[in-house]
């Protein structure tokens, strides 16, 4: 029996390859590259408007990246996602595509699908169960599209036919399609799959590439920073802001220290707009002027500095604030000058840090950068001088801030290319 099926599986074999090329090559409208957010995303849509669409991925587990978010639950949008929360050289561009779809019409989708799901904080949307229900919700409206899930496929390399389609020579036999969607994401996260095939390919036709660099990702210090190791654990409330003008960003979200460095909601925020060899700046009592404070708690007061501190903030980051300000804590506090007490004001409102470096791309949740928004049409995310070519998701220079805008992005730039390819 089996001796059968491998002659005639051998049979087979000889068929095909005894065909020519042309014969074998599959033709599509649509050639989506990456079965991530984006890519399913687009897919889905435009196999539903009824074009014949395949998307190729050389994963084993196509949308890893949706699989591992949110803690298993993928915070899948933010009900506040504008274009404010998105980070580009050009700002503006993300304008278009987010208005025209929008958290409402995600939400939707998974309502139509009966996901279940929740608002945690500042917007920020995850469902109840698990991250495999939106995985799920892009797989049945794939099918419902007739839409072609192929992996794990190597394109191996392609090129534009004189007609002006795309034909692609992947590990599983040829195929071409006049229109050609990349959605490969960033390269954030090598091991499960990320590759910078999209700036390759962005720069093979002649599109720029504003360089990537991780975002979202903890900060590192220099050897200098063992002085806080026992810090190493707190989680604070706390300012963080770096830059200035248009590029300046600041938050106000939990701060934890590391071994290593700083990370946390504010500090994974604030390092997506962090430049290398520029300061960050920390509030560890925001909302408080701490230096009007103890100044005008100070006449008559017995109590001592580090005491009063105490009540501004976790003791363990007292001793680390007075040491920076050079004021012994058990002084009292009406003893003290003014100065001394604006020196410890600005130890804490303002504690200037110098980051080494991040923790890269290994830890990075997005990618900074990436295809240049001038080479693309804010409506429609085609490749302005290659008709037919298109660039969505993490793979634009479209970078949205921590809590759900990111997967919006991949939602709705995978839409409106959708829409137009
Ligand atoms: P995505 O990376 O999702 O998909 C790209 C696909 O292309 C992958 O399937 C990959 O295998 C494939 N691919 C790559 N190179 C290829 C090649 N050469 N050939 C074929 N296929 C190729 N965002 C958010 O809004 N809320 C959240 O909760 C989280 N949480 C989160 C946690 C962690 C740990 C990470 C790393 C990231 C997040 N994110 C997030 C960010 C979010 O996951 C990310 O922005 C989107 O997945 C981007 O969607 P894309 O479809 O553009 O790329």
């Amino acid at each position: 029996m089996r001796r059968q099926m491998r002659r005639q599986m051998r049979r087979q074999m000889r068929r095909q390859m005894r065909q020519p090329l042309q014969c074998r090559m599959e033709k599509f409208d649509i050639a989506v590259l990456g079965a991530g957010a984006a890519g399913l995303m687009c897919a889905a849509v435009a196999g539903q408007l009824g074009r014949r669409v395949v998307v190729l991925d050389h994963a084993k587990r196509i949308a890893e990246k949706i699989r591992i978010s949110g803690g298993g639950r993928c915070n899948f949008t933010n009900r506040d996602a504008g274009p404010a929360a998105f980070l580009s050289d050009n700002p503006r561009f993300c304008r278009s595509a987010l208005a025209r779809y929008t958290p409402a019409d995600f939400i939707a989708l998974l309502n139509r699908h009966g996901v279940r799901w929740h608002e945690k904080h500042r917007g920020q949307l995850f469902c109840d169960d698990s991250s495999e229900q939106v995985i799920e919700v892009l797989r049945r409206e794939c099918a419902a599209g007739q839409v072609a899930i192929r992996h794990p496929v190597e394109v191996r390399d392609y090129q534009r036919e004189s007609d002006g389609s795309f034909l692609l020579h992947t590990d599983a036999g040829p195929l071409a399609a006049p229109a050609l969607v990349i959605a490969t994401g960033g390269l954030s996260i090598p091991k499960i799959g990320a590759s910078d095939f999209a700036y390759r390919l962005a720069e093979r036709f002649g599109l720029r590439v504003v360089s990537p660099t991780p975002a979202l990702v903890p900060l590192t210090f220099t050897a200098q920073w063992d002085a806080y190791a026992a810090l190493a654990g707190l989680s604070v409330e706390a300012g963080v802001s770096t830059g200035a003008g248009a590029s300046a960003g600041r938050f106000v979200e939990d701060l934890l220290f590391t071994h290593r460095g700083l990370s946390g909601p504010a500090i994974l925020q604030i390092s997506s707009y962090w430049r290398s060899g520029e300061p960050i700046v920390i509030d560890l009592a925001p909302g408080r002027d701490l230096a009007a404070w103890l100044i005008g708690e100070k006449h008559g007061a017995r109590r001592s500095v580090a005491t009063m501190l105490a009540d501004a903030m976790p003791a363990r980051l007292v001793a680390t604030a007075l040491s920076r300000a050079g004021v012994t804590g058990d002084a009292r506090l009406a003893d003290l000058p003014d100065r001394a007490l604006r020196a410890l004001g600005a130890a804490v409102n303002a504690w200037q840090v110098l980051p080494a470096g991040t923790e890269g791309w290994r830890k990075a949740e997005v990618t900074r950068g990436g295809v240049d928004t001038r080479d693309l049409s804010s409506s429609t995310l085609a490749a302005r001088a290659v008709p037919g070519l298109y660039f969505v998701g993490e793979a634009v220079d479209v970078t949205g801030w921590l809590g759900g805008y990111n997967f919006q992005w991949a939602w709705a730039s995978g839409v409106a290319a959708a829409r137009a390819a």
